[in-house]
């Protein structure tokens, strides 16, 4: 990601998404982050420019010439997505499975669409420990349980609603 390209976050407030904004945002990136209303002021204070409401408004319709497309979403976010791109521009997803015809429709549409699992490595790793360290990237923290109550942790975070991370502490 380089200084001035544009990036398009879904699900911008959750555990990913808000530090996704934040990293972009550290990387000179213009953000556009989708999420309900209700928290478009959040996204804001986070480093958001430009907030989409997905409930009222079709991402495909308002958002364009983007560079990068972060989906967290799954199903077919990430094929729509691709719509969004400028030439040369990619859709990275981090959900398995979704339309078949991912890859083949970004050839066609001649940009690039990759599905991915987090690898961490100790270079990327200390790379965000320096924007925490710098106070660049902080973590909103959605609730903490005790490892004892995981299992209420678990069904939070199932709702899809939450703003941030979820946080385990020994009991
Ligand atoms: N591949 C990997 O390595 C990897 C790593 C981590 C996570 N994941 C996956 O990535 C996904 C996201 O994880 P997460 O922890 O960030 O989720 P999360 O924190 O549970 O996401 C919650 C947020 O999603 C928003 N949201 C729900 N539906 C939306 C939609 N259609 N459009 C825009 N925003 C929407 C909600 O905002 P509203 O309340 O405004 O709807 C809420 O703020 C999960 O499926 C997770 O399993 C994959």
């Amino acid at each position: 990601m380089r200084p001035g390209q544009r990036v398009l976050i879904h699900a911008a407030a959750g555990g990913v998404g808000h530090v996704a904004v934040q990293i972009a945002k550290a990387r000179g990136a213009y953000v556009i982050g989708t999420a309900s209303a209700g928290k478009h002021e959040f996204l804001r204070g986070i480093g958001v420019d430009e907030t989409v409401d997905y409930r009222e408004t079709d991402f495909t319709e308002a958002v364009k010439d983007v560079d990068v497309v972060l989906d967290t979403i799954g199903g077919d976010n990430a094929l729509r997505s691709l719509r969004v791109l400028r030439p040369g521009g990619v859709v990275v997803s981090i959900l398995p499975g979704g339309s078949n015809d991912f890859h083949e429709e970004a050839e066609r549409l001649g940009v690039r669409g990759l599905r991915m699992l987090v690898d961490a490595d100790r270079s990327d790793m200390r790379a965000i420990a320096e924007l925490a360290g710098t106070g660049k990237l902080r973590a909103t923290i959605a609730g903490t349980f005790p490892l004892s109550a995981a299992a209420e942790a678990h069904a939070s975070g199932d709702t899809g609603r939450t703003t941030g991370k979820l946080v385990l502490v020994n009991d």
